[in-house]
């Protein structure tokens, strides 16, 4: 499937590890190559063609780090992806700023791995890429992929933002894609090579993310052993994703509000603020709007934030996206897996489009890879689950007009016929009623 292999090269100081780094990355169609120690890596570097460089931090000897600064500066066209043990920030923090472009805190699952190597590869991909066309149907953009309006309408949104530093308040049901955009605007835009540090505030108990966020001095509070820098100041010359933003304390939000109004930070016990330039992209899938209002969320904030405002409307009101999106996935999926060649029924997809999605792109995403997994070289409706056959969506209840029983039950039975392909043992067993008592119904 691969027209070309791109080469990895992994460092890590636990043989373990790097087997099964290795064994992952290959499946997955994916050069490698291996070394435990930092000067090893050094002598790769110097004698092969490596496309990424994945390194562990804490190995014997020479720090990781180390070896991120020196690549860094010696091949500065290989991205880096950092391995860091730490929970928190600290490490990575210190990763992005000796020079690399994404990490991955462990332990980590063979999904995450690849989605961090993709991405990262990705960000050569696009910025070697020239500017999409805004005219005429795009498909894919920065691995975002569509047809609709709706899509067409998020890449020109994109293309005017990403090589400015505005703010960007992105708005979408979960699942629609936030984060994939977020990373989108920073790593299709000018400021790529500049660390993108996404914080969920919604993850980050409410009294450690103030100082996550703004790093806080020696002493300032019980615990605070040494000073650290904040999330902020990791993210200097590139962009802060700011995951569900309505879960910010009131104290975070009126930090946040000085970054965006005076452009510069306060570090928690410190008296003088320090200038900080970096963009701010914050998401949510709650009705922000609806904080202001009823008092939860500070309305000048909410302005701050909302300077070009990106909704992402849930699939079910772009239909037309599902079969694109449907084909990108089993794709994707059959590569994992290595189960090249993998079609889809036109019943299958049919049934595909009638669902409402509520958990809209990442529902579908899942839907698939349970499907791939439980298919033989063909994705057909009985590999698909069950809540796809029998759903009747809201709006569709909503919207009927009132029906007899017999109207009803002649509606439904003709859903399930279609659902299942017109297999009618399959149609008896769902309607639990007998083949015969179906035949005399169908007639
Ligand atoms: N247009 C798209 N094309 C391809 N993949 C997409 C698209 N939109 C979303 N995805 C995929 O769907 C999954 C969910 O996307 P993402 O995590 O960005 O959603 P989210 O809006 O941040 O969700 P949540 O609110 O639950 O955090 C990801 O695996 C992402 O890659
Ligand atoms: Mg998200």
């Amino acid at each position: 499937m691969k027209p070309y292999k791109e080469s990895i090269l992994i460092v890590d100081d636990s043989y373990d590890l790097l087997e099964v780094l290795q064994r992952q990355l290959q499946a997955n169609g994916y050069h490698t190559y291996q070394a435990s120690n930092v000067v090893d890596a050094i002598d790769v570097l110097k004698g092969s063609h490596v496309d990424l460089l994945i390194t562990d931090m804490q190995m014997p000897g020479i720090h990781g780090l180390q070896l991120v600064k020196y690549a860094a500066e010696h091949f500065p066209k290989i991205p880096r992806l950092v391995i860091t043990g730490f929970p928190s920030v600290s490490g990575a923090i210190e990763a992005v700023k000796s020079g690399a472009v994404d990490y991955l805190v462990k332990p980590f699952t063979q999904g995450e791995l690849l989605q961090a190597v993709d991405t990262v590869l990705h960000t050569r991909r696009i910025t070697k890429q020239a500017n999409p066309k805004m005219s005429g149907t795009v498909s894919s953009y920065a691995g975002i992929i569509g047809v609709s309006d709706a899509f067409q309408k998020l890449i020109e949104v994109i293309g005017r933002v990403k090589d400015n530093r505005a703010t960007v308040l992105v708005q979408g049901e979960s699942g629609t894609g936030k984060e994939l955009v977020a990373r989108a605007i920073h790593y299709s835009g000018s400021f790529s090579k500049a660390p993108f540090i996404a914080v969920n505030c919604g993850a980050i108990p409410e009294n450690l993310l103030e100082s996550e966020l703004f790093g806080f001095l020696k002493g300032s509070f019980t615990g605070a052993n040494e000073t650290r820098a904040g999330f902020f100041q990791a993210a200097d010359g590139g962009t802060i994703f700011l995951d569900e933003i309505g879960n910010a304390s009131s104290a975070v939000q009126s930090r946040l509000l000085r970054v965006l109004q005076e452009k510069e930070i306060t570090m928690i016990g410190a008296v003088r603020p320090q200038k900080i330039n970096v963009r701010v992209i914050a998401a949510t899938n709650v009705d922000l709007y609806g904080m202001v209002q009823n008092g939860t969320f500070r309305e000048d904030l909410y302005y701050r934030l909302n300077v070009v405002n990106l909704r992402i409307p849930p699939l079910r009101e772009r239909m037309e996206d599902i079969p694109i999106l449907a084909r990108a996935f089993i794709q994707k999926f059959s590569r994992e897996f290595q189960r090249d060649g993998i079609t889809i029924t036109e019943k299958a997809m049919e049934l595909l489009m009638r669902h409402s999605w509520p958990g809209n792109i990442r529902e579908l995403e899942n839907v698939i890879q349970r499907a791939i997994i439980m298919c033989d070289g063909e994705i057909s409706i009985e590999v698909l689950p069950d809540f796809l056959k029998y759903q009747i969506s809201n709006e569709t209840e909503n919207s009927q007009e009132l029906l007899s029983l017999q109207e009803v039950e002649r509606n439904h039975i003709m859903r399930v016929l279609r659902a299942v392909g017109n297999n009618k043992t399959k149609a008896a067993e769902i309607l639990q009623i007998d083949r015969k008592t179906l035949r005399q119904k169908i007639q």
